[in-house]
């Protein structure tokens, strides 16, 4: 049963702040009035307290109705990528499809579509998509950094979280290096060091839509490219039998669920010294480290920075390594 404070009408409102100072009033239950006392609710654990420190008034079990209590739904975590809105499946675990739509247009008034995202499948890494609100839209030009991307959402791997590391592992490529972006996309670090950077870069994918979109993107942003980028449509394995041998500078080998399953096609195309950027899925970083030490273990290990929270706990590293001189 609640307990309240049984005050008479004319000290009321005195009694009620002196209450809310202190911290003693509950907010689950309403003040109520009967005849002329007030019964204002009070916190059960502060019982003691509230006796010691106000004597005079007696404190008795009451039956207040409840306060209403709000039910605030948590803005779930979505991408918003031009006018389209993405989240994932297990938000709808959350949040009903109505209190989302709602949500979604009251953040984004100029919302024009919202996506599921079911799932990732096959080696594209692409997005199954189901629409849950709005316009049928799925191509869009995105801009990172002022560098254009045009993207066909659902045909190709895009995650706009990436931009920042685009933009950072680009800042990190030296003049004059030539550069492998084994896993590119449509494009995103290859543009990124072709932008800033007078280097040649070899952008190779395997699923053709992202390779059209890698060409047109290069086409797009063509007048601001101080470097020269080379599109491929291969597998990364076949790479060796046209790339000359340990003639590349710096890997980027951005495939965190199978990167550590082409090893040897790093090993074959980096220089000597070259620098490898190892994306890696990982839970903690002691576990991702230990594994890469133990794959690498000739490689100079340098450091694993959390780049992306894939699921929760999980989370994408990139790891740097040089590749010894003696392999
Ligand atoms: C995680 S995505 C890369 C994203 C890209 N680096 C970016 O920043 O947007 C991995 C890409 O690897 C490609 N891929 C998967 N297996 C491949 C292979 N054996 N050879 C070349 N590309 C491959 C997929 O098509 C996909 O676009």
């Amino acid at each position: 049963m609640p307990l309240c404070i049984s005050v008479d009408k004319t000290r009321a409102s005195k009694v009620l702040e002196i209450i809310k100072k202190l911290g003693f009033l509950s907010g689950e239950y309403k003040i109520t009035r009967s005849d002329n006392q007030v019964l204002i609710p009070i916190k059960v654990e502060h019982t003691n307290l509230v006796e010691d420190l106000l004597k005079d008034l007696p404190i008795i079990e009451c039956n207040p109705p409840r306060r209403r209590t709000p039910t605030y739904v948590k803005m779930p975590s979505l991408d918003y990528i031009r006018d389209i809105v993405i989240v994932r499946r297990n938000v709808l675990d959350h949040i009903s499809v109505e209190d989302l739509i709602y949500k979604v247009k009251a953040v984004y008034p100029r919302v024009k579509a919202i996506w599921v995202k079911e799932e990732t499948c096959d080696l594209y890494r692409r997005p199954v998509l189901r629409l849950l609100w709005g316009e049928e839209i799925k191509e869009v030009v995105v801009k990172e950094y002022g560098v254009l991307f045009k993207v066909k959402l659902g045909d190709v791997y895009y995650n706009s979280r990436l931009a920042e590391e685009h933009y950072r592992v680009a800042t990190m490529v030296k003049s004059g290096e030539v550069v492998l972006d084994a896993f590119c996309g449509i494009g995103g670090f290859a543009l990124h060091i072709a932008t800033l950077k007078l280097s040649l870069v070899i952008a190779n994918d395997l699923n053709p839509i992202a390779y059209e979109l890698l060409v047109e993107n290069i086409l797009l942003n063509k007048k601001r490219l101080k470097g020269t980028i080379i599109p491929l449509n291969t597998d990364t394995r076949e790479l060796p039998s046209f790339l000359r041998e340990h003639s590349i500078d710096r890997v980027i080998a951005d495939l965190p669920h199978q990167s550590l399953e082409y090893i040897e096609t790093y090993t074959k195309l980096l220089k000597p010294g070259g620098i490898l950027h190892l994306y890696v899925l990982s839970k903690p970083y002691k576990d991702v480290k230990q594994e890469i030490i133990r794959r690498l273990s000739t490689w100079y290990f340098k450091e694993c920075v959390s780049v992306l929270e894939y699921s929760p706990g999980v989370f994408i590293y990139r790891c740097d390594l040089v590749k010894p001189e003696t392999i």
